[in-house]
């Protein structure tokens, strides 16, 4: 399915500053807000990996809020297929998303495949410096498409499922991915102490 990106003209909106703002909520929290968007192919790990991240986080005392590709697609995105121009409009649904929940405190991950470079750098773009980080979770195609946890790649070697990412659609690799997953082999739990370990040094927690 195809959809425009909607815009509006903001001439009569104008922005209303409220008094408890986005410090405030997050000194409340004691903590400082972030977005880690885990970008990957399918069946990369990103959500298994973000999911066992906010687990963590969540035992430390932290307040965490886990966007997923697959749910998201449930809901707020379900009008949207496939197409670059629908991936890009899912794209900055939830950028817009997870701006709001970092605004509201959170330290957010999400985890999609976000397969262009442009609509990851405009998410970026979105945020106050250091507040994104991005998670290159790196699984080599033929890993993914061996762990297959969908039956999705097979579907579309068949030619059941058009536009798939890897097989008939391309994935951009990041270039300068604030935290690089090798994630083809390692340990889950590794990883997640490699994202906690770049959280500190840039003191998100
Ligand atoms: S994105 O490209 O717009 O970022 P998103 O992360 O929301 O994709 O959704 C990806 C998930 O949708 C995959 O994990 C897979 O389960 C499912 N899917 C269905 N069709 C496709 C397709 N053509 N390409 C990639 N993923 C697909």
């Amino acid at each position: 399915m195809t959809s425009a990106i909607r815009s509006t003209s903001n001439d009569n909106i104008v922005w209303h500053t409220h008094k408890i703002d986005k410090a405030h909520r997050a000194k409340q929290k004691k903590q400082q807000p972030g977005v880690l968007w885990f970008t990957g192919l399918s069946g990369a790990g990103k959500s298994t990996i973000a999911g066992a991240l906010e687990h963590r986080l969540a035992e430390m005392g932290y307040h965490t809020y886990l966007l997923d590709g697959d749910n998201v697609r449930h809901g707020l995105c379900q009008d949207l297929g496939f197409s670059t121009e629908d991936r890009r409009e899912n794209i900055r649904r939830i950028g817009e998303v997870a701006k709001l929940m970092a605004d509201a405190g959170l330290i957010v991950l999400s985890a999609f495949i976000s397969p262009h470079r442009h609509e990851r750098r405009l998410v970026r773009d979105m945020l106050p410096a250091g507040e994104f980080l991005e998670v290159f979770v790196d699984t080599p195609l033929d890993e993914c498409e061996r762990r297959d946890p969908k039956g999705l790649y097979k579907k579309a070697r068949a030619g059941e499922i058009k536009q798939f990412t890897g097989i008939d659609s391309e994935y951009e690799q990041p270039l300068n991915a604030e935290i690089h997953l090798s994630a083809g082999h390692c340990d889950v739990e590794q990883l997640v102490d490699q994202c906690i370990d770049a959280l500190r040094a840039r003191n998100i927690i």
